[in-house]
């Protein structure tokens, strides 16, 4: 391992559950889920998990709980776990009455008495992996939490085209295009991310790793990489440039990545 990186994840395992900015992150949300819930993170998900009734469901980094009605709608069953109790009270205010709510950290999920081994036919990290480290015990606790033949599916902040203040769009004069700048890619960072606008106090962590990271890790614990979808965003971030070179970075740079990965019989 590259000297800086190893220096990087020595150090004990960051915290990092959202309580500093529950209240902040459920309002700005909402108890439906914001436009990228509605419009992009939520239908990729569903299309990637395709619920059928009866399915069990747990997303880990469940938030105040925004996917909940929609897995139920398509009457699958759902239990969201996650580390912050302020964003679970939320999540069992707002959506109690249609899944069950549990806190445990994803790193350890078998200490959590509420859960049990293999007893869950899905499960998904809906932006919130990112957010979460360790990778390794975090993977393992989903493919313990997982039964065999079950699915983990990821949705993802695209770990090639958005690296935390390492990317962004730029605008070439002589080419009259928009082009997607990655200043860094491939050592994994840790970073701390700049307040939102209305966001008061608390400072959430984001963990950039490349995808052979995610690929391999998967792989590592059990879990076999079977469909991939890269997602461009609703809108570009503003910058200089025109309306037309725009909409072109728009379609062609995806800013969001799924996965679905399989467990393979005879995991760990
Ligand atoms: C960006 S939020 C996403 C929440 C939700 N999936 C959504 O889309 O609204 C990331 C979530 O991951 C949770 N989280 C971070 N580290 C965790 C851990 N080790 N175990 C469980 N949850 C964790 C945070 O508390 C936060 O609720």
């Amino acid at each position: 391992m590259p000297k800086n990186r190893r220096k990087q994840f020595n150090k004990s395992p960051p915290r990092t559950s959202w309580d500093p900015v529950a209240d902040w992150y459920a309002g700005w949300v909402g108890k439906d889920g914001s436009k990228h819930h509605r419009k992009l993170a939520i239908p990729a998900v569903l299309e990637l998990l395709n619920p059928q009734p009866g399915l069990k469901v747990l997303e880990i980094g469940a938030g105040h709980g925004v996917l909940a009605p929609y897995i139920v709608k398509r009457g699958a069953k759902y239990t969201g776990v996650d580390v912050s109790k302020k964003l679970l009270r939320l999540a069992r205010k707002y959506h109690g009455r249609q899944g069950k709510f549990v806190w445990g950290d994803a790193r350890r999920l078998s200490r959590s008495p509420e859960l049990q081994p293999a007893a869950f036919d899905a499960v998904i990290f809906m932006l919130s992996l990112q957010d979460m480290e360790p990778l390794r015990p975090i993977l393992e606790s989903a493919s313990w939490a997982l039964k065999s033949g079950g699915c983990v599916v990821l949705l993802l902040t695209h770990p090639c085209f958005r690296v935390p203040r390492q990317s962004g769009w730029g605008w070439d004069e002589q080419r009259k295009l928009q082009y997607r700048r990655i200043d860094r890619y491939l050592t994994p960072l840790c970073v701390p991310m700049h307040p939102y606008p209305g966001q008061k106090k608390g400072v959430t962590l984001s963990f950039h790793r490349p995808l052979s990271v995610y690929i391999n890790g998967l792989a590592e614990c059990g879990l076999l990489l079977e469909r991939m979808q890269e997602i461009p965003a609703c809108k570009v971030h503003p910058s200089e440039g025109n309306a037309r070179a725009k909409k072109l970075a728009d379609r062609e740079i995806p800013l969001f990545l799924g996965l679905r990965a399989r467990k393979m019989a005879l995991s760990i």
